[in-house]
């Protein structure tokens, strides 16, 4: 977004906000409202998916279906803080570009609608379909408070619900739950997938400390396959929204390789919420993690994580995306636990991450996965600059090369340094007028990325960066109130957020020591989806 945001405009904003909010109680079909002001509440990212007003949590139910990719999720309709939870949807049709839809799931007397997933049923296995169309059917937790609060453990269990229209509108089976809860505290979040070689429904869910692994037919009826996770990987908290899927590695689609991503809170690298990743192989009854990848966990690393920022939790990928497209898509919820409930916004609380793609790699130390975000970004890019190769001892300003000054920006740099003389550290700064800033960047010698966002909020956080080489790879999506790095082509992923009292508009690049060179580089502003 352009930075032109008038005092009028806000005021203007923040008016037209409170009719939304009565507008969205009363009548959940009305969305969205006004366009003035609309999207533009400080804070308030530009080119990622947040609600309309009100509070959200977890992305749940990522299905592609007839050109439209869905996104529901975890929504407080009646407030900016966590409470009963419903299904929220909105749907895009590249990625980036968002249409609310009505609330999709609502509490009933089984509980509130917690995370899940969502599939397609191509060949109606559930008999949910009618007349040759195949049903959407979304797989979630409901969690009955009542147990909760009168002290039972039995008050999560799974559940299903059905689509016949392009996910508007959804019928609860009336076998739910298709999973009793056996007496488990947490026991939730099912991520389903259809497996091929067993021609069975796999679903995998997070039980306390583990994962369990389930199998059914059609949907309906489970049979328990396996356990995993006990002792294995980080466990500084409740393990949470599981994902399992199958990676090619390389791109390879001779050797693939399973990937699990398990949400974990707290007990994340760098505090509260994280994700973190497996790398093995699933036989449609257990997942077994890789050889070298047991000793690696086990010898003092609890963990490999999807992102090594505050601001990426309770992320899982897209289902049925075609194979003829064969990316493995995923988003997050662009907050942390820690806070969530408190950050300084507005009429709404919380964000997704971009969307993302996930690949596996072969790299000297094992398998690791990359994250970069959808090639579809690049459709909103205002004005692509290129920043040209340089010698840079102190400090140089990119910003400076777009004609309007942004508060959003997409910057991509690769710099180089001489072996036996690197820089103590590399950033991008991002500040603003009133000497607020965050750094973005990495520290060559400590063999760590890091983001700084201690002036004015919190710590800094770091990432442990297993390439030891003299190159990285730098790319920069900032979006108001959030930084999401891409490092080293992917490897290293760091998203976090941040509430200066004016946004960052400028951008430098500042080398701490001896210098580096840019070898190529880009900046460009990101315009606006709303
Ligand atoms: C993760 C989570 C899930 C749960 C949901 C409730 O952030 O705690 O485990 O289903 O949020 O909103």
């Amino acid at each position: 977004m352009k930075y032109k945001i008038t005092t009028l405009a806000i005021l203007v904003g923040i008016f037209f906000s409170a009719g939304a909010c009565k507008k969205q109680d009363n009548d959940m079909e009305a969305l969205p409202v006004s366009k003035d002001g609309y999207y533009q509440e400080p804070h308030r990212p530009q080119f990622h998916f947040s609600p309309d007003s009100m509070w959200m949590n977890d992305p749940n139910g990522m299905v592609y279906y007839e050109g439209e990719y869905h996104l529901f999720y975890q929504y407080h309709p009646y407030s900016t803080v966590w409470g009963p939870m419903h299904w929220g949807h909105a749907v895009s049709t590249d990625l980036v570009h968002w249409q609310h839809l009505p609330i999709a799931l609502y509490p009933d007397k089984l509980g509130l609608i917690f995370s899940g997933s969502a599939v397609v049923d191509w060949n109606n296995t559930s008999g949910f379909g009618q007349e040759g169309k195949p049903p959407l059917i979304a797989i979630f937790t409901h969690h009955l408070m009542e147990g909760e609060k009168a002290g039972r453990n039995d008050f999560q269990y799974q559940s299903i619900a059905y689509s016949l229209d392009k996910g508007r509108t959804w019928t609860k089976y009336e076998g739910n739950p298709v999973i009793p809860n056996p007496g488990i505290r947490d026991f939730r979040d099912p991520k389903v997938f259809w497996h091929e070689p067993t021609q069975h429904w796999i679903m995998i869910f997070a039980a306390a400390d583990q994962v369990k692994i389930y199998s059914s037919p059609g949907l309906k009826d489970w049979r328990h396959e396996s356990d995993f996770g006990r002792g294995i990987g980080a466990h500084g908290g409740v393990w949470e929204c599981p994902d399992l899927f199958e990676l090619p590695v390389d791109r390879n689609e001779e050797n693939k390789k399973w990937v699990m991503l398990v949400s974990i809170n707290p007990g994340a690298p760098n505090g509260g919420s994280g994700t973190q990743y497996f790398v093995g192989s699933f036989d449609g009854s257990q997942f077994t993690l890789e050889e070298g990848y047991t000793q690696q966990l086990s010898a003092g690393r609890p963990a490999y994580w999807l992102d090594y920022g505050r601001d990426n939790y309770a992320g899982v990928t897209w289902s049925d995306i075609p194979e003829e497209d064969g990316r493995r898509l995923f988003i997050g919820w662009m907050s942390n636990w820690s806070y969530a409930n408190i950050v300084p916004t507005e009429r709404w609380r919380s964000a997704m991450t971009v969307a993302r793609t996930l690949e596996l790699q072969q790299t000297p130390q094992g398998l690791r996965v990359y994250s970069n975000p959808v090639q579809e970004l690049q459709s909103i890019l205002d004005e692509v600059q290129e920043i040209p190769p340089q010698e840079v001892s102190s400090r140089i300003n990119l910003s400076s090369q777009l004609k309007e000054a942004s508060s959003t920006l997409d910057i991509y740099l690769e710099l180089e340094w001489p072996e036996d003389a690197a820089p103590t550290a590399v950033a991008v700064v991002l500040s603003n007028s009133k000497g607020e800033s965050v750094h973005v960047g990495l520290k060559p010698s400590a063999g760590q990325f890091f983001i700084d966002r201690r002036n004015p909020f919190e710590a800094v956080h770091l990432a442990p960066r297993e390439n030891p080489s003299n190159k990285t790879q730098l790319r920069l999506l900032v979006d108001v109130s959030s930084v999401e790095l891409f490092a080293d082509g992917g490897k290293v992923v760091m998203t976090d957020l941040f509430f200066p009292n004016e946004d960052f508009t400028k951008a430098e690049l500042v080398v701490e020591g001896d210098g580096v060179k840019v070898v190529e580089g880009s900046i460009a502003g990101v315009d606006s989806i709303w």
